[in-house]
């Protein structure tokens, strides 16, 4: 049996890796891409889902922009760092052809929203950016909360954050959006940095991709090779690039890839804090615990997964 999904990208070369990895699951059914902010503005991000969409042959694959800046804000730029990490088109410079199509005319929000409603415990939605679409959704349908179930990648629980001490870029870029779907969710994992800097991959990978020969082989390596580049540069002590988005995808697909801490999580708003993910005190004694944090990850078998599913698919596009 397929499970549904929708897969919330800032697209981003880690996003990237996880359309593509969603897209070679067969135990998945991508139904749609909602586009938001992050790495890049959302006309980016979204050029670049369909742009990657078309390269893989899945030009049914709908995808929809959800709002372009975070609740408390009134607009968006793109951070230096995102810039150097994923580069200025948000795909390590890769060129790949613009779509044929743009994206719907719905929103991300309605189309969230009513997937929910329609298929229910059929579907998960992953968002691996800003949970800014996602807080709007649930704010649209008083049920959405109690009806989605939420695999996302953003967080940090047992280690430091990556833009602050406290806050992951995800959450960072839009903590009272985090706090609003980490309080009211019945059903979210959250997959952060404690186990997604723990997969990593590096140019030994990346050539098996290059030596297929292929556009999405040749696509692949190259946006993969500037982000390893990139972490060379900023986590040297890593020894390759952290494979956040996809390890989002790749539990939504098999949850038995990760160990969970079941907890009721908040992120922190105010002060120094602010954009941490943590345990809601006001919760605590709550015997449904609604958070469930990744705290461990069969690392091997993941990079295989991955390495197969992304393999595959790439070796089916067209000769370079
Ligand atoms: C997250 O931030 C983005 O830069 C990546 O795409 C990933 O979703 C990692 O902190
Ligand atoms: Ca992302």
């Amino acid at each position: 049996m397929t499970r549904k999904i929708i897969l919330d990208v800032d697209t981003g070369i880690d996003d990237a890796l996880a359309i593509a990895y969603a897209l070679g699951s067969k135990e998945l059914e991508l139904i749609g891409v909602t586009g938001t902010y992050g790495n890049v503005l959302v006309p980016t991000g979204t050029r670049n889902a369909l742009a990657i969409l078309e390269l893989f042959g899945r030009t049914d694959v709908p995808v929809f922009a959800g709002p372009d800046h975070a609740r408390a804000k009134e607009s968006f730029e793109v951070l230096e760092i995102s810039q150097f990490i994923h580069g200025k088109n948000g795909i390590g410079e890769a060129q790949i052809p613009d779509a044929k199509r743009q994206v719907e005319a719905k929103s991300a929000v309605d189309f969230m929203v009513e997937s929910v409603r329609e298929y229910g415990d059929d579907l998960v939605i992953v968002p691996v950016g800003p949970l800014t679409t996602v807080a709007a959704a649930m704010e649209a349908d008083e049920e959405f909360a109690a009806n989605a179930h939420i695999v996302n990648m953003g967080g940090a629980l047992t280690v430091p954050g990556n833009v602050t001490p406290w806050a992951e870029a995800n959450i960072n870029q839009d903590p009272e959006a985090a706090d609003l779907v980490f309080r009211n969710a019945r059903d979210i994992t959250m997959i952060g940095l404690d186990v997604t800097l723990q997969t990593l991959l590096t140019k030994e990978e990346t050539a098996e991709w290059e030596a297929l020969g292929t556009v999405g082989g040749d696509f692949l390596a190259a946006a993969t090779n500037y982000y390893i580049g990139a972490y060379d540069e900023i986590a040297p002590y890593l020894g390759g690039c952290g494979l956040h988005d996809p390890l989002a995808v790749g539990v939504a697909v098999d949850p038995s890839l990760v160990t969970t801490l079941d907890i009721n999580l908040k992120t922190d708003t105010e002060g120094e804090t602010r954009g941490r993910t943590i345990g809601d005190e006001t919760r605590l004694n709550d015997p449904v615990k609604t958070g469930h944090v990744a705290v461990g990850v069969d690392v091997e078998r993941f990079l295989a997964e991955l390495m197969r599913r992304l393999t595959d698919l790439a070796a089916g596009t067209a000769a370079r």
